[in-house]
């Protein structure tokens, strides 16, 4: 799949078949998230990928709305570093946001797809995961192949028209 065609077929697949996602796969995707630019190049994250049935089970617990990584077949959890100062929170977010994209594009370019969650409950993820307490979660990026419909590119999107986003030269 060319870059402009993982764009346009990536979506939030909640649903997944039971195939396993390749070694190869995984690697590249995780390749993918290593290469995401940062803010001053600080890199300020850590990728724990999760396969095992009973910890996804356990790991969907984190959040309200992570139901779909219990099915996933692998899970990658965005760990980051707690920062005191909120322009450097803000930093690290934008970060985790495009490490985010660079998974969901190598995955959409590989036919497999991806779903955000939210992580709510820390204390429960670092009991699962021992991640230290100078870290938190951040975010999970659940993948799998999807059950219905397979990536392809979306014609209808439900996203505002391009003339309402766009301001050229001026707002
Ligand atoms: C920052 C962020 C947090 C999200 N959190 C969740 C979540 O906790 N659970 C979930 O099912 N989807 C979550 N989503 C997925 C969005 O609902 C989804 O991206 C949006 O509705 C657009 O749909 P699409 O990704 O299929 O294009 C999140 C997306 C983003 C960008």
């Amino acid at each position: 799949m060319n870059t402009l065609d993982a764009i346009r077929s990536r979506r939030n697949v909640r649903n997944y078949t039971d195939q396993p996602i390749g070694a190869n796969d995984l690697d590249q995707i995780l390749e993918a998230a290593r290469r995401t630019p940062s803010s001053m190049n600080e890199q300020r994250w850590d990728f724990v990928v999760v396969t095992d049935r009973e910890q996804l089970q356990e790991l969907s617990k984190v959040w309200t709305y992570a139901g779909h990584v219990a099915r996933s077949a692998a899970t990658i959890v965005l760990v980051a570093p707690v920062a005191d100062k909120a322009d450097v929170r803000e930093s690290i977010q934008y970060d985790l946001g495009q490490a985010t994209m660079s998974i969901m594009l190598a995955a959409a370019d590989l036919g497999i797809g991806s779903g955000h969650a939210a992580i709510a409950d820390q204390k429960l993820i670092r009991k699962l995961l021992g991640v230290p307490e100078d870290h938190f979660g951040a975010w999970l990026i659940a993948l799998g192949h999807p059950a219905e419909v397979p990536l392809k590119p979306i014609k209808e999107l439900k996203r505002r028209p391009l003339d309402d986003v766009v301001h050229r030269g001026r707002w």
